[in-house]
């Protein structure tokens, strides 16, 4: 666990769930609560190098699952040294579409390397950097796969058992962990999913009393 003064929230799930969407919406609202900076940015291409590193392991050649785990990492090591570790010292909430889980779920579940080893390489990479609280939208791949819009890329073209196999791998590691994960079901709603990630991230993060505070003032104002 980092000891910045800042806070880190990663979301996580399968293709097509919504974090993009969700990651915008919680980091706005975040922002208004609290009144801290915050930082929403994803993985992989959360810089200008992971820019291209994106664009090398999700729409280049065929490639072995080692090599894909590696351009993971090495997006991941210069997301945190540059992005990431620097917003939390400064104090800032960062949240993340996507973080080190997702390498577990899809290179050690999805490829069928091995778990340990999968994640020991992003704690490597990241110097042992591990969100406060991780948000998994929860939702059956086959559901996801019929929300994705335009051409597939090579992780969304995996096939469904790669699918099947990275959602088991995000829900046992939430179960092993529940200090760490919430589990909210992304097939509700998409304001009811969002009031389900604000209520459980506030708890987690230990901000209960400053949202409530901030209700009370927008109704107040109404
Ligand atoms: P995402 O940004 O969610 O894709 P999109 O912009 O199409 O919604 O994620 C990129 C893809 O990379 C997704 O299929 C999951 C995969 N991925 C991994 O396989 N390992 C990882 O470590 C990360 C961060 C993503």
């Amino acid at each position: 666990m980092s000891n910045a003064p800042g806070y880190f929230v990663s979301f996580e799930g399968g293709d097509g769930v919504g974090k993009s969407t969700h990651v915008r919406l919680l980091g706005q609202w975040l922002g208004e609560a609290t009144g801290r900076e915050v930082v929403t940015t994803r993985e992989p291409g959360g810089t200008e190098l992971g820019v291209e590193l994106r664009r090398l392991v999700m729409h280049g050649d065929d490639m072995d699952p080692r090599t894909e785990a590696l351009l993971y990492a090495a997006d991941r090591a210069h997301h945190v040294a540059s992005v990431v570790r620097p917003a939390l010292a400064r104090g800032a909430i960062v949240v993340t579409d996507r973080y080190l889980d997702s390498s577990v779920a899809y290179q050690a579940g999805g490829r069928e390397l091995g778990e340990e080893e999968v994640e020991g390489l992003s704690l490597w990479a990241t110097g042992g950097l591990l969100p406060h609280v991780t948000v998994l939208l929860d939702l059956d791949p086959v559901v996801g796969a019929a929300r994705l819009s335009g051409e597939p890329d090579r992780l969304e073209r995996a096939g469904d058992d790669f699918h099947r196999r990275t959602r088991e791998t995000f829900l046992r590691r939430a179960a092993a962990d529940p200090r760490r994960w919430v589990v909210v079901d992304a097939s509700a709603p998409l304001d009811d999913v969002q009031a389900q990630v604000r209520v459980d991230v506030a708890a987690r993060l230990d901000l209960t009393p400053v949202v409530e505070e901030a209700v009370e003032s927008t109704e107040e104002r109404a």
